[in-house]
């Protein structure tokens, strides 16, 4: 072990570590049972059996509680205002959803103070955070005009490096008889005024929406700023989201709820992570997406909350993994690992998703024996101590 300024702290007896580093334990999660880490600073820098444990200068008694990586939400709309409480009632009185709801909350974010929005971030991202959230993306697209867009990536970018412009969330009521003249605003001025605070540029490519001609017109106009493709496909029916993600090389096409066979092969012929969002299945009494023939197919499957205050109001990775579990055809195995390294695959991060020498320092424990209990034990707030870039919440 490098030798360093900062304390290193060993947490020991952790009665079952997930890694996912199969090189450092069982199976795919890389399991290691009374398994210790110690950490350096924000990162990890020893892995393995408590009894092996090099000294360090603090220790934490872990006491037979299970361990994992940080969860890594992938998917979320956090820059917002105002909430949609009637929508939701009347959903849940039989009233479908559509994306048009997304206008109500425009209006509110439009209205909202920079302080107002910046203080909303921050508390669900502390929300996620005591659930075990420690990398958290955040997209704009409820600004939907270059200067509310711009705001919006920038409050993001001043809590998070993940940044996604979402100009292309619907077309702004603004352009309601123009969309073309929208989709030249978004590719032009729109997109000067906010790739230089963001990552990732994403289209909600969805009837309704936008076309796939307007998304890959989109997408390929971030590209050539330098952003990389993310895609809301395929949500509330068929369409040719998925395989346009593919095809630009996106990162992930996210929600993935209707797909031929023809989507689920061309996601596990590619580099495109597969993201499942069952927060807004449930919270719009939609069909579920099935992970099934995806993982079976060999696809890359993450999962993420989508949180947002229209489809899916939570910030809640263990509630997405106990739904994915009971309603979404995966394993408890797969679920946890689609919410750490699914994750980190999905932002295309190293660093992230995992327990392993030189990793950051993004670590959970858990008042259960195994990460199983996080679906065996649905709505129980299990997760006890976070360890985020190294210090302890
Ligand atoms: O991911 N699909 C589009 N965007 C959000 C919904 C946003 C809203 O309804 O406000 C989603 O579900
Ligand atoms: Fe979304």
């Amino acid at each position: 072990m490098t030798t360093t300024s900062a304390p290193t702290t060993a947490i020991t007896h952790i009665a079952q570590l997930v890694t996912n580093d199969p090189s450092l334990g069982e199976g795919p999660l890389g399991l290691i049972q009374d398994a210790a880490v110690v950490i350096d600073g924000d990162r990890i820098a020893w892995v393995g059996p408590s009894s092996k444990a090099p000294a360090t200068d603090n220790a934490v008694d872990a006491a037979g509680r299970a361990g994992l990586p940080g969860f890594v939400d992938s998917h979320s709309h956090l820059v917002f205002a105002g909430d949609r409480t009637e929508e939701f009632n009347a959903r849940m009185s039989g009233r479908p959803y559509s994306a048009g709801g997304i206008r109500t909350t425009v209006a509110a974010t439009r209205a909202a103070a920079d302080d107002a929005l910046h203080a909303n971030v921050a508390r669900y991202l502390a929300e996620g955070l005591r659930q075990g959230t420690t990398t958290q993306e955040i997209k704009s697209g409820y600004g939907l005009t270059v200067e509310d867009e711009a705001r919006a990536v920038r409050i993001a970018a001043a809590h998070t490096d993940e940044v996604t412009f979402l100009g292309a969330h619907i077309v702004s009521p603004d352009y309601a008889d123009d969309p073309a003249g929208y989709v030249e605003l978004v590719t032009g001025p729109m997109l000067d005024a906010c790739a230089p605070h963001a990552r990732w540029v994403d289209v909600f490519c969805e009837r309704g929406a936008f076309d796939g001609d307007q998304a890959r017109a989109i997408l390929t106009a971030g590209q050539a700023k330098g952003l990389v493709p993310r895609v809301h496909a395929n949500q509330l029916g068929h369409g040719p989201g998925v395989q346009l993600a593919v095809e630009l090389g996106a990162a992930s096409a996210d929600h993935c709820t209707h797909l031929t066979y023809a989507d689920i092969d061309a996601l596990a012929q590619s580099d495109t992570v597969a993201t499942l969002l069952p927060g807004a299945e449930f919270s719009t009494r939609a069909k579920w997406p099935d992970a099934r023939p995806l993982l079976d197919a060999g696809a890359t499957v993450a999962l993420s909350t989508d949180c947002n205050p229209g489809s899916s109001f939570t910030s809640s990775m263990p509630f997405c993994i106990a739904l994915a579990v009971r309603d979404m055809g995966m394993t408890p195995d797969e679920a946890v690992w689609a919410a750490t390294a699914g994750g980190a695959r999905a932002l295309r991060r190293e660093d992230v998703g995992r327990i392993a020498p030189g990793a950051r320092a993004d670590l959970l424990l858990l008042d259960a024996p195994s990460h199983v209990h996080l679906a065996y034990r649905p709505g129980v707030p299990l997760v006890t101590d976070v360890w985020h870039k190294g210090v302890r919440l």
